[in-house]
């Protein structure tokens, strides 16, 4: 039976225009976005959903007095749909634990760094501004805590000394576009679950090489 997603949004829309080829091209096999639920009426992902004429919905965080009124509202919505997985896809709002907990090993999020490093906000800024050579994004099941699950892949990328928060945010967004459907297609598979606060990986569990996309290391170019 196909599965089914549901995609929550605040923006642009890339990660869920990478996760929309995959449904169409066979990367995450027999699965179709059934609804995207922004809480911006004017999110530009919902041009990218209503031209794959895929339904969309806005909830306006705005309109509710409260966090855990607009997370009811939203929960209602989405259960509507009957989704296998609920995907965080650049969704801007923290989400309260009744909504989290609504969802065990069934919500799932892309955040842009190497978690643990660096949950919230600037992630690309804040990693230039440590120094460090990798940055990278993570998927993970979500758990109450911010930006905290338990990782279900990886993906490192190099920060090159004359980076600024752009250029490093659009190649760590390249490396998000492969791992999202990676880790959606090896949830939705039964592949890849959350048991007990920890991924469980069924059959040969992956190895590292499986899991994370590590580019390369050239070394230093030569004076
Ligand atoms: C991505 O960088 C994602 O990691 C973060 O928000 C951004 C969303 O980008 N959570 P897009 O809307 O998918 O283009």
């Amino acid at each position: 039976m196909t599965k089914k997603l549901v995609l929550l949004i605040s923006g642009r829309g890339s990660n869920l225009q990478s996760i929309l080829r995959a449904c169409q091209t066979g990367g995450i096999p027999d699965t179709e976005i059934a609804a995207v639920i922004s809480n911006r009426v004017e999110a530009p992902g919902l041009i990218v959903a209503q031209a794959a004429s895929i339904p969309t919905e806005v909830t306006d965080h705005r309109a509710f007095p409260s966090r855990a009124g607009f997370d009811t509202a939203l929960q209602q919505q989405i259960d509507r749909y009957a989704p296998d997985l609920v995907v965080l896809a650049g969704f801007m709002r923290q989400l309260t634990d009744t909504f989290v907990e609504h969802y065990p090993g069934r919500l799932v999020n892309i955040h842009p760094s190497l978690l643990p490093a660096f949950p919230g906000l600037h992630t690309h800024a804040r990693a230039i501004a440590q120094g460090v050579c990798w940055h990278g994004a993570s998927v993970h099941f979500v758990i109450p805590e911010l930006d905290a699950g338990p990782v279900i892949i990886q993906a490192a990328v190099p920060v090159h000394k004359d980076d600024d928060p752009a250029r490093l945010a659009a190649r760590v967004l390249a490396a998000e576009h492969e791992i999202y459907p990676q880790a959606l297609s090896a949830v939705l598979s039964g592949w890849c679950s959350l048991e007990e606060g920890r991924v469980r990986w069924s059959k040969p569990a992956p190895s590292c090489a499986d899991t994370a996309i590590n580019p390369v290391f050239t070394g230093p170019s030569s004076p």
